[in-house]
């Protein structure tokens, strides 16, 4: 007997398709799971109905990495990644290329948006436990991206080939060179020669503007797909799924489209709004967003008075800035209380004999005889102030995930995390004196002292019930 044909089985989510283009999307669907991708991430992906402001920052990345990546295609276009063209090539765009001052300022503009949207996201997910069990992959994947959009931003840095760029760079790479053993080779393997070169500039571009996006595009994809399994959280921190009606949909849930693609759209318009403002405007920010000292050509032979990187690595900078010989003696004192509260305080055996057996081998590497110079630890810290962030789905152990649910400890932790990660970031743009390394260095603990004393500050402190259903 023949096999009976497949029958087509499109569905627009709210029933058989019996449009105008019923017949091509039916063809397409027995095909390609157009329909079933549609009804799964939008038409029928329930999200909480309680999404707020601070749900706005997801889609918003979206749309600044499609225009990112639009612009950075027609820049390519014009752009010459060559030592000696490099720059020109770049006034070129301003000056000559129809429309090119145009595209190369919603790229420059767009760099910095990408990361006030990004650090907004993340700030989200801090204040409602977002990272937490089930939605650890979603955090992992996000600080991936994060991580990538951090070498994104390295790397396109070095193109316009000013004495920014280019010292910059110089200053960054030469962190490598103060890794012990492998530091030296590794710089010039990074390099590929022994400064800043044509060579740099060309590995720097085939990063920049193929294989970091590349895997940007993928992460972003592993991201959505993690959080659709599982579903999102909302400002009250409760699990929609848990209650469902008859036809298995959350109560507390409404389909993604049309009602938040609706939402996003307006946030896209406000958004694009202050955006254009910028760009149109102020597309220097006052030299956070382009640096003024990036409009003068490289020059190997002259040092710039002031090296500073863009403003959304000065945190992290800072920190690094802040590691002094005296300095390191603090580190090692703080590595010893924190051993000791760990032993005195902490309940698994695990951790207190991990404890017991790494801080005195940091300690000796620190101040013992074979101590490393205070510049390694500097770029350890660096290192290690943006990895921490790894850690969070672990380090929270509230038995609640929402601030609004927290007790005031963790409210005030977050509130000077957020204080300290602003003081860093500002004085991460200005010259070093002794009294702004001082607080530099204060910063640092407070940074450092709200991820590592978060297992104790979550559970001493008292919490509120978490509600059942979701509250307006
Ligand atoms: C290119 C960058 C990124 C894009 C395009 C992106 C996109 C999205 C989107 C569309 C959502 C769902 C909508 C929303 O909850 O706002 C989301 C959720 C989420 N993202 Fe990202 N994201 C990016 C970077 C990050 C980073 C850097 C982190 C953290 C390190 C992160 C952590 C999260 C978390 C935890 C959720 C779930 C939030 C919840 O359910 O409450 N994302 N992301």
């Amino acid at each position: 007997m023949a096999a009976t044909p497949k029958q087509p089985v499109a569905f627009s989510g709210l029933g058989p398709l019996n449009g105008p283009m019923s017949g091509l999307l039916t063809w397409v669907d027995q095909r390609f799971p157009l329909m079933s991708l549609w009804r799964d991430h939008l038409a029928e992906y329930y999200a909480p109905k309680n999404f707020n402001f601070w749900y706005y920052f997801g889609s918003l990345a979206m749309l600044v990495l499609v225009l990112q990546i639009a612009t950075g295609i027609f820049l390519t276009m014009h752009y010459k990644p060559d030592a000696a063209q490099a720059f020109a090539s770049v006034e070129y765009i301003m000056r000559d290329v129809p429309g090119g001052w145009l595209i190369r300022y919603l790229h420059s503009t767009g760099a910095s948006a990408f990361f006030i949207v990004v650090y907004l996201h993340m700030f989200r997910g801090l204040m409602y436990g977002s990272y937490r069990k089930p939605r650890e992959l979603i955090w992992i994947f996000g600080m991936l991206i994060y991580l990538c959009l951090m070498a994104e931003a390295f790397f396109g840095y070095l193109l316009p080939w000013g004495q920014m760029s280019y010292w910059g760079a110089q200053v960054i790479v030469n962190l490598f060179d103060a890794l012990p053993v492998i530091g030296p080779d590794l710089s010039v393997w990074i390099r590929g020669d022994y400064v800043v070169s044509d060579a740099t500039l060309n590995r720097f571009f085939a990063f920049h503007v193929i294989a970091i996006p590349l895997v940007l595009l993928g992460l972003v994809a592993a991201h959505i797909m993690a959080l659709h399994e599982v579903g999102s959280n909302n400002p009250d921190g409760v699990e929609i799924k848990a209650t469902k009606d008859a036809q298995g949909r959350p109560l507390d849930g409404i389909p993604f489209h049309p009602y938040y693609t609706v939402k996003d759209t307006l946030g896209a318009v406000v958004f694009l709004f202050a955006f254009c403002v910028i760009m149109f405007f102020i597309p220097e920010m006052g030299g956070y967003f382009l640096e003024y000292n990036n409009f003068i050509p490289a020059d190997p032979l002259k040092t710039p008075p002031q090296i500073a990187p863009l403003w959304y690595f000065t945190p992290y900078y800072s920190i690094l800035r802040a590691v002094t010989e005296d300095f390191v003696i603090w580190l090692a004192l703080g590595v010893f209380a924190y051993m000791l509260l760990i032993l005195f305080t902490a309940r698994g055996c695990l951790v207190k004999l991990a404890a017991i057996l790494a801080a005195p081998v940091v300690i000796l590497l620190m101040k013992g005889p074979f101590a490393f110079e205070a510049k390694v630890w500097g770029v350890v810290l660096m290192g290690v102030a943006t990895l921490i962030f790894f850690l969070l789905p672990w380090l929270d152990q509230s038995p609640v995930k929402s601030i609004r649910y927290k007790g005031p400890l963790t409210k005030w932790a977050l509130g000077i995390f957020v204080v300290a990660f602003f003081i860093l970031g500002y004085l991460g743009t200005l010259t070093v004196t002794e009294g702004r390394t001082l607080i530099a260095q204060i910063f640092t603990f407070v940074y450092f002292a709200f991820f590592l004393l978060m297992p104790w500050y979550t559970t001493m402190e008292k919490t509120q019930p978490e509600p059942a259903r979701v509250t307006m």
